[in-house]
């Protein structure tokens, strides 16, 4: 387990950033934590990282969204094939149960290694955490300090 302190929003995102620069694809990151503990901000981070463009906000009403992941430029600077393709952005927070989500069809992202996931809410959620899910803990210490566990 991993516990990093965040001073400010910007920190938060840079952890993001650099958590999505490491994936290989089917990583499902669970973000768990209150109101305005950063889920959104590392959400935002963790999208940059993986080749996201443009914004990525809290897919709240929506519950789920799908961005496409443009990392061909990267690609060939690195020579390195990287197969992600979309970035599946889910936010459990008005979720009463675990089938809401499953009748959205969200298993056929998990673990798929064009995809990876990361579930704002996630607690809400807990009973259909793929295994190897990356459970992430965010709490907040003081008002613009955070505690971000990464099991
Ligand atoms: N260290 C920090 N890390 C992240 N956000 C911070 C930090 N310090 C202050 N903030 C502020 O806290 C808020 C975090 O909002 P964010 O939308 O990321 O939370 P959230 O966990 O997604 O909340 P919600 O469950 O309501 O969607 C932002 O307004 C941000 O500016
Ligand atoms: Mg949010």
């Amino acid at each position: 387990m991993k516990k990093i302190i965040t001073r400010n929003e910007k920190e938060t995102v840079a952890l993001g950033l650099a958590l999505g620069k490491k994936c290989h694809g089917g990583e499902v990151f669970a973000l768990c934590g209150d109101l305005g503990a950063g889920k959104t901000k590392l959400s935002q981070g963790l999208a940059k990282g993986l080749g996201v463009a443009g914004r990525v906000n809290s897919p709240t009403f929506n519950i789920l969204k799908i961005y496409r992941v443009g990392n061909q430029a990267k690609n060939k600077k690195t020579s390195q094939t990287k197969k992600i393709k979309c970035l599946c952005h889910i936010d459990a927070y008005r979720l009463q149960s675990e089938k809401d989500l499953l009748s959205l069809g969200v298993e056929e992202f998990f673990g798929q290694p064009e995809t990876v996931t990361i579930i704002e809410w996630a607690e809400k959620v807990k009973k259909i955490w793929p295994p190897r899910t990356v459970v992430i803990n965010l709490k907040q210490l003081k008002e613009n300090q955070r505690e971000i566990r990464i099991k």
